[in-house]
Parts: C-alpha cells; sequence; structure tokens
C-alpha cells in the first residue's frame, strides 16, 4: 500500500492522517460539511447516505467530544452504530487488536472509527484489512497517540474557514504542549496544505519538537512575541498523560509564561478568534475570561465537528461527489 487512504482511484479508502492528503480532498470535506450544517436546524435530522451500514466505535482510550460526535453524525447519516465497550470487551482479556477487528468484520461492520494510545494502531487496522482483502471496509482515525487527529484538524479547519473565509492571509498560532499533540500535528499539515502563509508554533523549547521548521512553521518560546498579530490562536492542553518525567517547573509557572489571558490576547489582531480542542485545563493553558470570552469559537468547534464527521463518513461510504 503506497498511500494506504486512497483506493487506485485517488479517492478516500481511509481517513488516517491529513499529512499528504490533497488539498482539493480537504476541501471537498470541507464544502460537503456545509451542506450537512444546517440538518441540525430541520424538524427531520437525518438523511440516508448511510442506510443499512454498520459504523463500529472503537475507543481504547478515553473521549467525551470525538466519539459523541461520532456518534451522532453517524445517527444523522442512519447508518447502524456500535459503540463496543472497550473495558468490557475480551480486549480486556488479551485479545489483539487485529483479533477484534477480525471478529467485528464478520459481524459485517461496514467502517471503524478508532481511537488508540497507540500511534499508527488505525494504520495497522488499515493494512490488515487490505491484506485479508477486506477492501470494502472504511477505518477514521479518531486519535493515535501523538501522530494524527485527522477528524479535528478538518473541524479546525471547517472552523476557521467559517470565521475568516481566505486561507491564504492568516497567521495562526498553535500554543502549548506541540511535542505531545496529535491535534497540533493535524492542525500544521491541514493549514499548511490549505496555503496559509504564517503558521506559529508557540511553547517552552521542551515541548517543541525538532523538525517544526521543516514543516514550515515559525517557532517561539515567547508567548508574547509569538501572538503578535495574529488572526487565530488554537491553544493545546498539557498531554501530562504522554509526558515521561518533568518537563516543566509546574502548572502554576506554565500558566505564567504560556496561560492565555485576556491582557495577552489583546496582543492578537482585534479580530482574532480563540480554539481549543478540548478537554480544556482552565487556570493551566487558558484563562476563563478567555475561554468564555467573546472571542472564544471553542463549543462551535464543537458543534461543526458533527458535521465534518457526517461529511468523512459519506465520503468513505462510496457518496464522493
Ligand atoms: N478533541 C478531542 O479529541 O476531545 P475528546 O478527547 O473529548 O474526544
Amino acid at each position: 500500500m503506497l498511500n494506504p487512504q486512497l483506493n487506485k482511484h485517488g479517492e478516500l479508502q481511509h481517513l488516517l492522517t491529513i499529512e499528504g492528503l490533497p488539498k482539493s480532498i480537504v476541501n471537498h470535506i470541507l464544502d460537503t460539511a456545509s451542506s450537512f450544517v444546517g440538518i441540525s436546524d430541520r424538524d427531520v435530522k437525518k438523511v440516508p447516505l448511510m442506510r443499512g451500514k454498520s459504523v463500529f466505535n472503537l475507543f481504547f482510550e478515553n473521549s467525551t467530544r470525538t466519539r459523541t460526535t461520532f456518534e451522532i453524525a453517524s445517527k444523522r447519516l442512519s447508518a447502524d452504530v456500535i459503540n463496543l465497550n472497550i473495558q468490557a470487551s475480551s480486549a480486556s482479556k488479551g485479545e489483539s487488536l487485529l483479533d477484534t477487528i477480525d471478529n467485528l468484520s464478520a459481524m459485517h461492520a461496514d467502517m471503524f472509527v478508532v481511537r488508540h494510545a497507540q500511534s499508527g494502531a488505525p494504520y495497522l487496522i488499515a493494512k490488515h484489512l487490505h491484506d485479508t482483502r477486506q477492501n470494502h471496509v472504511h477505518v477514521v482515525n479518531a486519535g493515535d497517540g501523538r501522530h494524527a487527529h485527522p477528524t479535528q484538524g478538518l473541524l479546525d479547519m471547517y472552523t476557521i474557514r467559517h470565521y475568516k473565509q481566505d486561507f491564504s492571509k492568516l497567521t495562526v498560532a498553535i500554543v502549548g504542549d506541540i511535542l505531545h499533540s496529535r491535534v497540533a500535528r493535524s492542525d500544521i499539515h491541514a493549514l499548511t496544505t490549505l496555503g496559509v502563509p504564517e503558521v506559529r508554533a508557540i511553547g517552552p523549547h521542551t515541548l517543541l519538537p525538532g523538525g517544526l521548521e521543516q514543516m514550515g512553521v515559525r517557532t517561539f518560546t515567547d508567548m508574547n512575541a509569538g501572538l503578535k498579530d495574529v488572526d487565530v490562536i488554537i491553544m493545546l492542553r498539557l498531554q501530562n498523560e504522554r509526558m515521561n518525567g518533568a518537563l516543566l517547573p509546574s502548572a502554576q509557572e506554565y500558566f505564567k509564561s504560556y496561560g492565555l489571558t485576556p491582557e495577552r490576547l489583546a496582543l492578537a489582531k482585534p479580530d482574532a478568534i480563540v480554539m481549543h480542542p478540548g478537554p480544556m485545563n482552565r487556570g493551566v493553558e487558558i484563562d476563563s475570561a478567555v475561554a468564555d470570552g467573546a472571542q472564544a469559537v471553542i463549543l462551535p468547534q464543537v458543534t461543526f465537528g458533527i458535521a465534518v464527521r457526517m461529511a468523512v463518513m459519506s465520503i468513505l461510504a462510496g457518496n464522493q461527489g
């Protein structure tokens, strides 16, 4: 499999990462999502695009937003959605990931939505489906380790496009724990694919991975300098569960240097928007006055996530447009 996300016609077969995804496909997903946004306001909030299809939500790691919005999106597309309770499944008795997949495939799964703490787990599943000639089954990466969270990246792009329209004149700052963040990686790939001229990464040295410059990103360790005149601020959570050893003095010290306060927000453009993928740590990376303030678009991000996930699933299910 050269590019395991695309079939031989160049169409989306799985969604595993935004890295290497053609701009035309990214734009097609965002345009398709636009057509689904209004469904929430209708009396009948369903379309029959995935009627008769079975979507299995396999969340090996905790989630509030992603799991729930994938479930809502599946139901709005008229799919049957099965949420596997991992703790109560045979995975907790030592069954391998691929044996679990084979057994669910035997129940005629059409799509797996997978979150896993191990980077690469959704790739492994996609490769296994290919090797076992189950090319009718699709995989959506719902976040794997520190590698990728493509639907979060896409819903972030949808949000930016909604509020700012044109990517070609924007300066976007991503702030915080870039090192451990799959969201940061997916956002950087999406922003550069869509032609954002300036992408900044702001954080302490210990949380800025190597190679950002090669990805076209300007790095800043000084928050005040990094926020100057930006159009979009994407705040990140400290991923304490992925940190080995002390990378920071304390949460209080971190907030002093990198917490987004109203004073720091004033350094950005007056119409800058503030985003956060959630879950938020108030008082650690973001002040409540900003999180709940007029420039925050954090809850609209969640709402747009339903339409974006509907778009991804409906395209994978054969509605390529
Ligand atoms: N943004 C995000 O992935 O949130 P959840 O962990 O709640 O799914």
